[in-house]
């Protein structure tokens, strides 16, 4: 269903992908973008990318000519960090891209400052666009199971997270042995195996602060190659996961909610007992879980707390109390969010092709 735009030899595609939150971490990788340990993750609804690719013939390039806008304006940044990894895709996987110049637009639905991780959105948007181009130029449009799991290992080699943003529901990344079908290379879809109740869990993302992180998680990855505690992780982190599956498919939420408060804690812990050192939670940070604990602890309603390699607290609920949390948030966590800034979202249905 791509865009005729009246050229034979102009394609366009668009597709959005969202982002996605960890249970069980990815944290730590080798290789080309191979993780240390399997990983689980809700794939989220509203905070998203969307991503539009306009192909067309350009003589005499060897690499594509790549034309990037962010939110219709040049980012260098952003932009770079693209055309490296198209470059690469191109003498490996992707031939066809050869001769080619590429107009790509891409804006998210969260704002860039919000300090929500862009690239497993970003990645897995512009993979599921560029793996609709080759299957375009080869004549077919299937998107079946073989056209996501490629997705997946491309958006893999940009960002490890973003192989787990083109499948709905929820998803696992790395090879587990109890988990058949998983592997390294690509996500899979666990979505048939999850309780009625993570079908439309709640995450909302309290923004504690808006600033660039200061480990980027590609540097945060690194310094597990010579962190003392990273072998007892990786066998913590399969463990967690085979637990995390069965309570995913019970329903068992404070087993859920504790290897997921866990996993959480421990990733920071790892960054405080790396060499450099980082702490990348805040003041508030910490203020934000005491309170999500005791709230806990006095109403009995299953919320639990994770946080990705940054200060900001996501908070996980079942849709039943909706009402009740909501509440609570507004009244009591807000106040410790930059401008009382929160991003509502929940467990959505993955990527969509617009175009
Ligand atoms: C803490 O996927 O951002 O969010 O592969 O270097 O791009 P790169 O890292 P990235 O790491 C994400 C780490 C995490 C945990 C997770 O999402 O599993």
């Amino acid at each position: 269903m791509s865009k005729s735009t009246g050229q034979k030899n102009k394609t366009q595609v668009q597709w959005s992908s969202p982002s996605n939150i960890a249970l069980v971490k990815y944290w730590g990788k080798h290789g080309q973008q191979l993780p240390r340990n399997a990983s689980v993750s809700f794939t989220l609804s509203h905070a998203k990318t969307t991503t539009r690719i306009t192909m067309e013939d350009m003589e005499g390039v060897a690499y594509p000519a790549v034309d990037f806008t962010f939110e219709g304006r040049q980012q260098p940044l952003f932009a770079q960090r693209t055309v490296k990894f198209i470059n690469g895709l191109t003498d490996v996987c992707f031939p066809f891209l050869k001769g080619k110049k590429l107009t790509i637009d891409t804006q998210n639905t969260f704002p860039h400052s919000s300090g929500i991780a862009s690239s497993a959105s970003g990645m897995s948007a512009l993979s599921l666009c560029l793996c609709d181009l080759e299957m375009q130029c080869n004549g077919t449009t299937i998107y079946d199971a073989a056209f996501y799991r490629k997705a997946s290992l491309i958006a893999r080699l940009g960002s490890g997270s973003a192989a787990r943003s083109v499948f709905p529901g929820m998803s696992v990344w790395g090879y587990h042995k109890d988990i058949s079908g998983s592997s390294d290379d690509y996500g899979i879809s666990v979505a048939d195996d999850v309780a009625p109740v993570f079908k439309n869990f709640h995450d909302d993302i309290l923004i504690i602060s808006d600033k660039t992180k200061s480990v980027s998680s590609t540097a945060g990855h690194q310094l597990m190659d010579n962190n003392p505690f990273a072998q007892v992780r990786y066998e913590q982190a399969e463990k967690n996961l085979t637990q995390l599956m069965i309570a995913l498919k019970t329903g068992d939420l404070e087993i859920l909610g504790k290897i997921t408060e866990d996993e959480a804690l421990t990733l920071h812990a790892l960054m405080m007992c790396s060499n450099p050192s980082y702490i990348l939670m805040e003041p508030a940070s910490l203020e934000v879980i005491n309170k999500i604990r005791k709230f806990r602890q006095k109403t009995g309603i299953p919320v639990y707390f994770t946080l990705d390699a940054g200060p900001n607290v996501h908070v996980l609920y079942p849709h039943e109390y909706v009402a009740e949390v909501k509440k609570f948030i507004r009244e009591d966590l807000s106040q410790h969010c930059v401008n009382n800034h929160i991003v509502e979202d929940q467990v959505g249905d993955g990527p969509q092709k617009l175009v």
